[in-house]
């Protein structure tokens, strides 16, 4: 077993791991060494996806926009399970992570005056999204990554897979990893961690999300004993293509775009009257699920598919040219049609997560519903902090992602926390690695490839847009069968350069107990709220449910708790668009 020590070690090397990269090194002077570590290469990272744009207030005055109204339509747009006080932070924070984009290069749209241009996204009562063209996360990440390159105290472990994160008495010790090209096996050691490893969107079979998407920091932390929180809350974008499930940015709809139905009806009129396509994501989700239901949707021929037009001919090919190239490229290569001129089929898919990891304001890692870790931090889509509550608004992960990493940055540089030698942490590295090889020998008899198969159709069947008791228990039983074939497994690959059939293997375990722990709060939450559509319960019921679910494992067995939200202004009120 090779070994190497950082002071810190960030596992996720999208937005949120390379600002908080940054930050630490700054706020240092370079003086503490960083571990940044990545399954990928890091700028294949999944935020290099993100489309449309990100949130901040810029011109506040001049916009008649606030920081305040910022709060206000995150708070409503998550159904009031946001904490407030998160979200506080989240809208003082976002303007100043722009402008440093802006510094370090980031080529956004800009008017005649060289400002930044900012776009309308759903639920958001001011145009507040600042934008590069619709490829925003791919250029913030090239800014960052471009600039962390130039730190001799950060080394990039490009293409290593985490396969455990070592933690003594609550706090960070380092993580285990594989070394994908040559198969070696490191304990790299830290005093501080992060983990900023994202989102588990590949549980489901139609989602926007990359291949890398399988939340693997967020399964090892919860198998530490690390609590999860509010993990039924998962975000079905309702504009994904169809069939492939490839994201069509909400920027389209923010430009003027329209959502018509077979029948050739703007439909939303009939759900969200005043902001229409612009409604919150899940009530422009719910609405697409319904017009399926109510028989107005279209079918795609060779999938089978059914979906709805999103229609941008209206806007014409000079502005989809300047802020929405992409679109254009992805609808020509997948389906061979100019946008400009034909309507683009769309339907919903998961598209980001909600819930993960519980942390405390300050990205701090949760031990269970009040303790927490003073070494391991989760920041980004895999950290629940919960800015975004049950209904995420469009455009604030990029901001929370940054807004985040400078946070735990900036705390880890202050608090400089040594690495701690412990002969405790050195066995479990090694139990880790004869776990790992015992896998790989492993005689088993089932394909991993079926079991993930099973496993995204099963989400997309059971625990998608709108749940019912019955499939909610059915979707337990058949991630419970899955599991336990997953025991049985075989990975047919037995070399160690590249071998991808182990890293599969891997990721399915993670996505499998994250997708248990999705579907078991799903069912314990007894009302509808934000993302979280169950047939039977469909009113919010803030006397009973105004709560976090906390999920941990104890002696190997998921147990569910509650923790009350942190209300600090914005009383609840019914949600109206
Ligand atoms: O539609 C989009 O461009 C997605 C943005 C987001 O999820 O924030």
């Amino acid at each position: 077993m090779e070994e190497e020590e950082f002071d810190i070690v960030i596992l996720g090397t999208g937005l949120a791991g390379l600002r908080a990269a940054l930050e630490a090194t700054v706020e240092s002077d370079g003086k503490l060494s960083i571990a940044l570590i990545s399954k990928l290469h890091a700028m294949r990272s999944h935020s290099v996806a993100a489309e449309g744009g990100i949130s901040g207030v810029l011109y506040g005055e001049e916009n008649k926009d606030s920081k305040k109204l910022h709060a206000y339509d995150t708070i409503k747009g998550s159904d009031y399970l946001a904490d407030q006080d998160a979200v506080e932070l989240l809208a003082q924070n976002a303007p100043n992570e722009i402008l440093l984009m802006d510094h370090l290069g980031v080529p956004w749209n800009k008017d005649a005056r060289n400002r930044i241009n900012q776009r309308p996204f759903g639920g958001m009562t001011i145009p507040r999204t600042a934008f590069a063209q619709d490829k925003t996360g791919f250029f913030l990440m090239s800014a960052l990554y471009n600039t962390i390159t130039q730190f001799e105290n950060i080394k990039v472990f490009h293409e290593h897979f985490a396969t455990k994160l070592v933690m003594e008495g609550g706090e960070f010790r380092g993580i285990c990893a594989i070394d994908l090209a040559d198969g070696s096996f490191k304990f790299i050691r830290g005093g501080a961690g992060v983990i900023a490893t994202g989102g588990y969107g590949r549980a489901y079979k139609t989602t926007t999300t990359s291949y890398s998407s399988t939340g693997d920091g967020t399964a090892l932390a919860y198998r530490e004993g690390i609590s999860l929180k509010d993990m039924e809350f998962v975000q079905f974008h309702p504009t994904a293509l169809v069939p492939n499930g490839i994201l069509i940015t909400e920027a389209s709809r923010g430009e003027g775009g329209y959502l018509v139905n077979s029948k050739g009806e703007r439909f939303m009129k009939n759900y969200a009257p005043s902001k229409m396509e612009l409604a919150p994501r899940d009530i422009v989700s719910r609405a697409i699920a319904t017009e399926f239901e109510r028989g107005n949707g279209f079918k795609d021929s060779s999938s089978g598919m059914e979906y709805v037009g999103l229609d941008i001919r209206h806007l014409g090919s000079e502005r989809i040219d300047t802020k929405l190239p992409m679109v254009k490229e992805i609808v020509m290569k997948s389906l061979g049609i100019d946008p400009s001129k034909e309507i683009i089929p769309v339907a919903p898919a998961a598209h980001f997560t909600m819930g993960g990891i519980h942390t405390s304001t300050l990205g701090h890692a949760m031990l269970d519903e009040k303790r927490q870790s003073s070494s391991l931090w989760a920041i980004g889509e895999c950290g629940c902090v919960s800015v975004h509550g049950a209904n995420r608004l469009g455009s604030n992960s990029l901001s929370q992602c940054l807004v985040w990493g400078k946070i735990a940055g900036e705390e880890m540089a202050r608090k400089k926390i040594k690495v701690v030698n412990s002969k405790q942490a050195y066995k479990a590295a090694e139990a880790e690695q004869s776990r790992i090889a015992k896998m790989l020998e492993r005689k088993g008899t089932q394909s991993v490839y079926l079991i993930r198969s099973e496993l995204q159709e099963e989400m997309v069947r059971d625990v998608f847009v709108y749940r019912r008791v019955e499939q909610l228990k059915r979707a337990i039983s058949v991630i419970g069968g899955l599991m336990a074939r997953f025991e049985d497994a075989i990975i047919t690959d037995k070399g160690r350069i590249y071998n991808t059939n182990l890293r599969d293997a891997l990721e399915i375990g993670n996505l499998l107990d994250l997708a248990y722990a999705t579907t078991l709060c799903a069912l314990g939450r007894k009302e509808s709220r934000g993302a979280h559509s169950m047939v039977e319960y469909p009113k919010r019921d803030d006397a009973n449910w105004l709560k976090h679910s906390i999920v941990k494992m104890s002696a190997g067995k998921p147990k569910i708790s509650y923790l009350p939200v942190a209300i600090k202004g914005f009383e609840p009120e019914e949600r109206k668009y």
